[in-house]
């Protein structure tokens, strides 16, 4: 019994070590065009989505640890097919992509939770998404229109 149990951590141990020895793309290609906008927008966003949505992410310790680091890169990697703001270029003249931004934000999509987990200061908040709201001139109207033009 005991010798089960000490055979189990031998396997356990190996397989962590071992793991760790799988390369992980933890790399940050060369920003292209950088998000451009008020700073206070731009101090917002670095804060919050930078770390999966640009390519100046900062990697924290546990991105070094497998299996976490896998999920970490997955993230990244996902975060940054869908939204670039080192690619900021791609959607320049495109506001749907302001709105889809505004809109996962407060739908509380964005940041993804459980990166909130270890970045706390990353929420955003109502004050900010009002900024935010400003600043992509944010058109409620199209999106309501199951409310119909009563007001
Ligand atoms: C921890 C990583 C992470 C952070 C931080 C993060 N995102 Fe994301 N984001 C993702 C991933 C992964 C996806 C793709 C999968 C998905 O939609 O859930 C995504 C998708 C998106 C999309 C596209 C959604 C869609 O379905 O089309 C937008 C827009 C977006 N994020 C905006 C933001 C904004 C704005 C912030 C900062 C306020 C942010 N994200 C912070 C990981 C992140």
């Amino acid at each position: 019994m005991k010798k089960n149990i000490r055979y189990t951590l031998i396997a356990f141990t190996t397989i962590f070590l071992g793991i760790q020895l799988i390369p992980v793309d933890r790399h940050n290609p060369p920003v292209v065009s950088d998000f451009e906008g008020p700073l206070e927008i731009k101090t917002l966003l670095k804060r919050s989505c930078y770390d999966c949505h640009s390519n100046e992410v900062n990697w924290p310790w546990y991105s070094y640890v497998a299996p976490v680091s896998w999920l970490v890169v997955h993230d990244v990697k996902e975060g940054r097919e869908e939204l670039n703001f080192s690619e900021w270029n791609k959607y320049s003249g495109d506001s749907e992509m302001k709105d889809e931004i505004i809109e996962e934000i407060a739908e509380g999509e964005m940041p993804l939770p459980i990166y909130l987990v270890t970045h706390r200061d990353a929420s955003v908040s109502e004050q900010e998404l009002l900024v935010l709201k400003q600043w992509s001139g944010y058109s409620a109207h199209s999106h309501k229109k199951d409310h119909g033009d009563e007001d």
